[in-house]
């Protein structure tokens, strides 16, 4: 390369950083002290490229939602074929096929009772819509009083105002707790490898539960789980047998149950749905992120046909009264489709199966270093925690981390004091295993 080129391409970056800089607002970011923005040029498989084409290594699958890697040519290519086709129509009075191939394709691998598919355009959206389903439901059944949620601490579910409510306890919605109705918080029993005390904190989670149906009978319409693991709040795991127990009490008191699979869905968690591994079929689910494989926002909210049956009348009132303008867009339903066409291969697979055997041929390395703990894997889901030390200050290190795998080509962001790997699936053995390498080295360095 000339060197001309090489000065134009330096300064595309900088000229860009520059305009973003005096016109952007980010997501969950504080501009005032977070000023490292890397405008990004292309993407191709488990790397991101800046314009001085820097490699970064995806190993957050950038918040979650890239599933097949970045720029996949078979989701691209039916994008376009929809988009020269019908890119979208109205979906109050109209239909279209990717929508219906969509549901038809994932009913394959749901549980046969949840049958009624209603689409969104995101996660909070999805969630948004299981609230009101859940709320509506009992109402239209004449419950009057069953109004009230049940959720978990730490649990995140979005960041529209019902959304808020439910995850109110997860630190992410302080500013706007006077906006947010109740919810009934029950203590979230976090595990890990080699957890000592998990039977205590489970009881102890099980009594709470039982003690708010005991003070509030039939006035619960429904508890909202994100199943096996807490993600927002930092990849916190949880039992199949403790989700297994909360659900089985929540039924036997009439209590509806919501499963929040936007970020387990999709093979995260080892299964294809992380109720799969739990073997409960929820009365409403929430799927997205991955849902497109990364490539175009969409959200379903699935119910059973029970639910769906309690908003049929002669009444409008009866119907729910939810709808966004790009509901089930047909680029995005494409995109899903050729994404779970994908999701179903054997490269796929065989990759699912390698990231999980990177994460647990990496466990000796990390149980090396000694300020680490609560090492957890998944499926694809590794997180460990780094011990909370009193000598530094934890936001400020765990700052100058992220600073320092950013430099180091790895694109990760800690949560709290965790940090967790959850990569695209086009990410290679080897990848991962020098990531592990090379994030080790950068935690052993002592002058950070
Ligand atoms: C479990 C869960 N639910 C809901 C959401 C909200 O999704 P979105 O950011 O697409 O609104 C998230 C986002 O991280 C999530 O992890």
């Amino acid at each position: 390369m000339k060197n001309s080129e090489l000065n134009n391409i330096m300064l595309s970056n900088q000229i860009l950083f520059d305009r973003n800089k005096k016109i952007m607002w980010h997501p969950f970011t504080q501009a005032q002290t977070n000023t490292d923005i890397i405008p990004i040029k292309k993407g191709i498989g488990s790397y991101v490229y800046d314009y001085n084409d820097k490699p970064y290594l995806d190993l957050i699958s950038s918040w979650w939602v890239t599933l097949h890697g970045h720029g996949h040519p078979k989701i691209a290519e039916a994008i376009y074929q929809q988009a020269i086709n019908l890119e979208h129509v109205i979906f109050a009075g109209f239909t279209h096929e990717p929508a219906i191939i969509l549901c038809e394709e994932l009913q394959k691998n749901l549980p046969k009772m949840l049958k009624r598919f209603f689409f969104s355009d995101n996660g909070s959206t999805a969630v948004e819509v299981a609230i009101k389903m859940a709320y509506q439901y009992w109402k239209n059944l004449g419950y009057k009083n069953k109004k009230h949620f049940i959720s978990f601490s730490g649990g995140y579910h979005g960041d529209t105002l019902g959304c808020m409510s439910l995850g109110k306890e997860s630190g992410f919605h302080n500013n706007f707790t006077e906006l947010l109705f109740d919810v009934l918080f029950i203590p979230y029993p976090s595990t890990w490898n080699n957890d000592k005390n998990i039977e205590i904190k489970e009881q102890n989670s099980i009594l709470v539960l039982k003690d708010y149906i005991n003070n509030n009978t039939d006035s619960i319409a429904a508890i909202i789980i994100e199943p096996l693991v807490q993600g927002a709040s930092g990849m916190k795991f949880s039992t199949t047998q403790f989700i297994k127990t909360i659900v089985n009490i929540a039924r036997n008191n009439n209590i509806l149950i919501i499963f929040d699979e936007i970020m387990t869905g999709f093979y995260r968690t080892g299964s294809y749905f992380a109720l799969d591994a739990i073997n409960i079929v929820p009365d409403i689910l929430c799927l997205s992120k991955g849902i497109t494989g990364g490539f175009l926002p969409l959200a379903l909210t699935i119910a059973t046909e029970e639910i769906y049956n309690a908003f049929l009348g002669e009444k409008f009132e009866k119907a729910l009264a939810h709808g966004h303008s790009y509901t089930a867009n047909p680029l995005a339903c494409s995109a899903a489709i050729a994404s779970l066409k994908l999701l179903a291969s054997a490269e796929c697979q065989k990759s699912i199966y390698n990231i999980n055997l990177a994460h647990k041929n990496s466990i000796e390395l990390l149980e090396n270093v000694n300020f680490i703990e609560k090492i957890r894997i998944l499926g694809t889901i590794l997180a460990f925690d780094i011990k909370n030390n009193s000598k530094v200050c934890m936001l400020q290190y765990m700052t100058k981390l992220k600073k320092q795998f950013l430099l180091e080509g790895l694109l990760l962001r800690p949560l709290g004091n965790t940090i967790y790997i959850l990569p695209p699936y086009s990410t290679s053995y080897d990848d991962l295993i020098n990531s592990y390498e090379k994030i080790i080295k950068i935690l052993n360095n002592n002058s950070l």
